[in-house]
């Protein structure tokens, strides 16, 4: 292998200037902290303020309200659980609810930066048909509108992209999850605790000091890049695809996509005829995880392999490490983190600022000021609750 640019550590640190290499080595931290702040059960903090805000209600379903790097922790978690949750648990990007969402539902609205217009409309649209919220956020307008209405607000620190706090907001997320009793909560907590040694030695195993002859997300890295990246998820790995993709996007500044198996056998697969050079562009990752994959689902990416290889500009097939459903999930999230990192250095570029995404949003201020429209709503709702 010919010396990479990734293993030149005074090119990295100019391109990575903002420190997204650093922040992904600190942040199995970010989940001791959040364990350490918010899963006590002393009868005082987090878990016993969501218990006291659901006492006496019959939850029928829970969702939850995010967009971009924020929403992606709902998708985690709802992966996570599939096999133990008692009732649906959904995820909802947009500016409001369905019709059919009712009080018997709660909603958990996650934003980092507390300042994400659809959550903020969707926050409102919940509070006006009175259905009970939980907000969770590092400040922002979605703080003040909590402290408005009243329901409970959960706290992460602050200061990172939304993308890079995963590690914050998941945990957070699944501690308040945990906290409306409607699965094994110390289990849950068990499980997370039990992440973090296997989240350090991945961080140890991925970092920025390891060559890239024998760091896997380095390599990874360089086979994506100057291509079109697709990531093929299944069953609990659909999250991760999509936080593959995501990160690609955000921290590479680069295209990609994300599909599932066995729903891309209906109809993505069928692109991989084209013969017009269109499929050379295109580099497809595929999760597999061959000790948990059924045999339907691993004859179909056997299947969907033979038939990418001779046309992608290559196939990489990713399997997760550790024992536990969701440390298998979250070491792949922490290669994604780490690739899409080197990806962004390869394309020249800064992986911290995401200049597209503000731009839009500085935009939608000057243009729409949705967030007045909110506040003079929030005025009517936190009339009606002080009355
Ligand atoms: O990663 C990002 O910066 C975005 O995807 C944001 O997460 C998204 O725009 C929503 O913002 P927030 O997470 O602050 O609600």
């Amino acid at each position: 292998m010919k010396p990479s640019l990734l293993d030149d550590p005074a090119a990295t640190g100019t391109l990575d200037a903002a420190g997204m290499l650093g922040t992904i080595a600190r942040s199995p931290g970010f989940a001791t902290w959040v364990l350490a702040t918010h899963a006590a059960s002393d009868g005082k903090g987090t878990l016993a303020m969501i218990a006291s805000h659901v006492a006496g209600m019959t939850i029928k379903g829970v969702f939850i309200v995010g967009m971009g790097g924020s929403a992606i922790s709902g998708d985690l978690l709802a992966d996570w659980l599939r096999p133990v949750l008692p009732v649906p648990l959904l995820v909802f990007r947009d500016y409001d609810l369905p019709p059919w969402i009712d009080r018997t539902w709660l909603g958990i609205f996650l934003s980092y930066s507390g300042n994400t217009e659809e959550t903020l409309s969707t926050y409102i649209d919940a509070k006006e048909r009175g259905i009970p919220g939980i907000c969770i956020t590092a400040g922002g307008a979605l703080g003040r509108f909590a402290a408005a209405t009243g329901d409970p607000r959960v706290e992460v620190p602050g200061g990172l992209q939304p993308r890079a706090a995963l590690l914050y907001l998941f945990p957070t997320l699944a501690i308040t999850f945990s906290g409306l009793g409607l699965v094994d909560g110390p289990a849950m907590a068990g499980e997370l605790r039990g992440c973090i040694p296997l989240l350090e030695d991945t961080c140890k195993r991925y970092g920025p000091d390891v060559p890239a002859a024998t760091n896997p997300a380095k390599q990874l890295a360089m086979k994506l890049h100057g291509t079109v990246a697709a990531i093929y998820g299944f069953g609990q790995y659909t999250s991760v695809a999509r936080r593959f993709k995501g990160q690609i996007n955000e921290n590479g500044k680069n295209p990609a996509y994300f599909d599932v198996l066995s729903e891309l056998n209906h109809n993505e697969t069928v692109g991989w005829e084209n013969d017009d050079g269109v499929t050379g562009h295109v580099s497809c990752i595929m999760i597999r995880d061959p000790d948990h994959e059924s045999p339907a689902i691993a004859t179909r990416a056997g299947f969907t392999r033979q038939l990418v290889e001779k046309k992608a500009a290559s196939i990489i097939e990713l399997q997760p490490t550790g024992t536990s459903r969701l440390a298998r999930m979250l070491s792949l999230v922490l290669l994604a983190d780490y690739a899409s990192t080197y990806l962004a250095i390869l394309n020249g570029k800064d992986p911290t600022p995401v200049e597209y995404i503000q731009g839009l949003k500085d935009e939608l201020g000057r243009k729409v000021n949705m967030l007045q429209a909110l506040e003079q709503r929030l005025s009517v709702i936190a009339g009606k609750v002080n009355d």
